[in-house]
């Protein structure tokens, strides 16, 4: 039930007051004194109106309203005061710590549409704060679950990669060859300020860049000595099977376009697409420098390893043809860094456990 106060010194305009209002379905607390009527307040709020007389031997009715204010700005308040005090309540009125004047002697209608659309206004702005708050709470609470949605997307990209990585390794040394092509693409990449979600993609395309191998026969993957052409038609193709392969991975679908573009060069003489310039974006140009680096220092099956300097002066004079000579030039100004990066971008190998090993944990994780 809705609970209206009035304040007033006369008895008798209480009684009207608490009768008109009792048999109107409200429930009415009077006090005389001000003062009453404040101690009221501070047990705690409640009252949907207060309403008060002006002149009061204690304290006049628009200090009393001041004060109720502070205790339960939630409630409207009255001046229900003679029109002679009328003046007396403007300024009050302005500093809107009253929400309407009644004149005495009050219309028993006009005193009671205004009560109700005061209570209607208290409950619409209650109902519009408690719409708010539940709003903010379930926001708050889709921001947690989404933040934690997209830590289960990070954790499980990283599981996948570490998993193809591990396939790839079982195929070569080619897990070795990845983890410093993303070290050395993250460190480029930092150089020339590309922005942290291009470097997270990038590092996800380093690691998987050549996962396509997995499809390539091993008679070509772990040939020594050079291949035929027939076979280098057959190893060119991993970028091509790599792409296909990550289809329908939606969080990697931007590494993947990297996985396809990895030996792409700058003029167009590159495979598969034969992408040229402004074609490439600046991660797949970063990818195909520091591969290409890792590629002639770390060697082949097929190919000698080179010493870093003689590589960086390849790279130096195919910058303009293969690679981009912005990209080229800061791998070039970096050059002291590169081999503590590739040294530090290999993990040590986990223990190799024996097959018995792996039956005892088999079974006790059952
Ligand atoms: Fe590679
Ligand atoms: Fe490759």
């Amino acid at each position: 039930m809705d609970r209206l106060l009035f304040v007033d010194d006369e008895p008798f305009v209480l009684r009207a007051l608490k009768r008109t209002f009792e048999l109107e379905g409200f429930e009415v607390v009077t006090a005389q004194r001000p003062a009453d009527a404040l101690e009221l307040l501070q047990k705690g709020p409640g009252f949907v109106v207060i309403g008060s007389d002006y002149r009061m031997p204690e304290m006049n009715g628009a200090e009393f309203l001041q004060r109720a204010r502070e205790l339960a700005p939630q409630s409207y308040r009255l001046l229900i005061s003679a029109v002679e005090e009328f003046h007396a309540a403007v300024d009050s009125i302005n500093r809107g710590e009253i929400y309407r004047f009644v004149p005495k002697p009050w219309d028993r209608d006009d005193l009671l549409t205004i009560v109700r659309g005061a209570v209607d206004d208290y409950h619409l702005r209650r109902n519009y704060q408690e719409m708010t708050a539940l709003l903010h709470s379930k926001n708050a609470e889709l921001s947690t679950l989404n933040k934690n949605l997209e830590q289960k997307v990070v954790e499980r990209t990283h599981d996948l990669i570490e998993a193809l990585v591990t396939a790839l390794d079982g195929r070569g040394a080619e897990a070795v060859h990845s983890r410093k092509v993303a070290a050395f693409s993250m460190r480029l990449g930092r150089e020339l300020s590309l922005p942290d979600p291009e470097l997270t993609i990038l590092e996800q395309a380093a690691l998987i860049h050549d996962v396509g191998k997995i499809a390539i026969p091993d008679s070509i993957l772990r040939k020594t000595g050079n291949l035929t052409p027939d076979e280098w038609v057959e190893m060119k193709r991993h970028p091509e099977l790599g792409y296909r392969m990550l289809a329908n991975i939606p969080f990697l679908e931007q590494a993947r376009r990297l996985v396809l573009t990895h030996h792409e060069r700058l003029d167009g003489k590159g495979y598969p697409l034969g992408l040229a310039g402004d074609q490439l974006p600046l991660s797949a140009r970063i990818l195909h420098v520091c591969e290409a680096y890792e590629s002639m220092t770390g060697g082949r099956s097929f190919r000698a390893s080179r010493p870093p300097p003689e590589v960086r002066e390849e790279l130096a004079r195919c910058a303009g043809t293969q690679f981009d000579p912005a990209v080229v030039s800061a791998f070039v100004r970096l050059a002291a860094e590169w081999e503590e990066i590739g040294r530090a971008a290999v993990p040590a190998p986990p223990p190799e456990q024996s097959l018995a090993n792996l039956k005892a944990s088999f079974l006790a994780s059952r």
